[in-house]
């Protein structure tokens, strides 16, 4: 079903998922993405947490002397701020007057840097109060994390125990699903009624768009196919790309690219994530490219983003073109590498 399409044009994209870490490796992280976007949703899982504004400001900061160092102009950060059982209502407040972009809800124990996470969401309900009230998104790792749940089920179970009555509970929050890999999850978003303006959608990483689970096990254990939550079977992926290329204005782009060094991934208790960010759009036009559908990356790349989020669309044009690009084995991370998704192998397409 591909087609003979040999390059596209669009609005430059934004990132709505991003890790890029802190201290020294931030540059290596941070260099990748702003090739290629404009803005990115910054994640606060940093350890420890970003779970104030004061510490969310220090946060940009930092980022931004990197960008300057890297001599990148034109890359904004969009800061996140890291729920607790104990943030407090007057912070949320705070957080909206300065611009923080959204919360992170991280169920505790989900995933990695995620044990100051919320152990039970009644405990924030103030707090999701003083949200929906005054239009703070909230962003969900979507997984329960009680063990007798199977790894594969996480999403789902997620979505009936906590997702469903957090919706009914709270109306008008503006919620996105983080990082989707199952049919459930794209079938719940695409599904859910909203009372009036749209107050639910979700990301959508590229490696859930490509692999399955296979590819973590293929000729032996792949610790770079390893994120969280887990790449699950064909037909949830199938399910994905259907609802990505779509034209359903709930899905959007968000990679979650998450750098590890090498050694924490090979590892014997290898960290989650996967570093998607050397050529994420080049990833999702091969995604997009595999079923027909070149014509709905920009809607899903660079305008659904901002408009869930009530942000400017993007004005300047990027031009991506079918021409197969190497992947490094490794780059810098710091004194460490950093192993990318696809090593040493190709990517159909890239930036142009
Ligand atoms: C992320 C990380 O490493 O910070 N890992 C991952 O597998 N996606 C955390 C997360 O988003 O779950
Ligand atoms: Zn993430």
């Amino acid at each position: 079903m591909s087609n003979s399409q040999t390059q596209i044009e669009l609005i430059q994209p934004d990132d709505w998922h991003l890790h890029i870490r802190d201290g020294d490796v931030m540059r290596d992280a941070l260099g990748d993405t702003a090739r290629q976007f404009a803005r990115a949703i910054i994640m606060p899982n940093l350890n420890p947490p970003v779970t104030t504004v004061d510490l969310a400001k220090a946060y940009q900061a930092r980022i931004e002397s990197n960008l300057k160092s890297l001599g990148i102009n034109g890359f904004t950060p969009l800061m996140t701020l890291y729920l607790t059982d104990n943030t407090l209502a007057d912070e949320i407040q705070r957080a909206k007057a300065e611009g923080i972009a959204a919360l992170k809800l991280y169920p505790a124990g989900a995933t990695t840097n995620s044990d100051a996470g919320v152990n039970d969401i009644k405990r924030c309900y103030q707090v999701l109060e003083v949200m929906q009230q005054v239009g703070m998104p909230l962003l969900v790792h979507g997984e329960v994390t009680h063990p007798d749940v199977d790894i594969f089920d996480r999403e789902a179970v997620f979505i009936d125990q906590v997702l469903e009555p957090l919706r009914k509970d709270f109306p008008e929050l503006k919620i996105v699903f983080e990082h989707i890999t199952t049919k459930q999850a794209a079938q719940y978003v695409r599904d859910a009624s909203t009372s009036g303006k749209n107050t639910i959608a979700a990301t959508i990483t590229p490696q859930h768009l490509l692999m399955n689970r296979n590819a973590i096990f293929a000729g032996g254990i792949r610790p770079h196919n390893y994120c969280l939550p887990v790449l699950k079977r064909e037909e949830h992926r199938i399910a994905l790309l259907e609802v990505a290329t779509s034209g359903n204005l709930r899905f959007f782009l968000g990679t979650d690219s998450a750098p590890h060094a090498k050694g924490a991934k090979e590892s014997a208790r290898g960290c989650a994530g996967c570093y998607s960010a050397f050529n994420a759009l080049g990833l999702y036009a091969e995604a997009f490219d595999s079923v027909g559908k070149l014509n709905r990356l920009e809607t899903f790349a660079s305008f659904y983003g901002p408009d869930f989020y009530s942000l400017p669309r993007n004005t300047k044009k990027i031009t991506l073109t079918k021409k197969a690009q190497n992947i490094p084995s490794e780059q810098p991370f710091g004194d460490a590498t950093i192993v990318p998704l696809r090593a040493g192998e190709t990517i159909a397409w890239s930036l142009s």
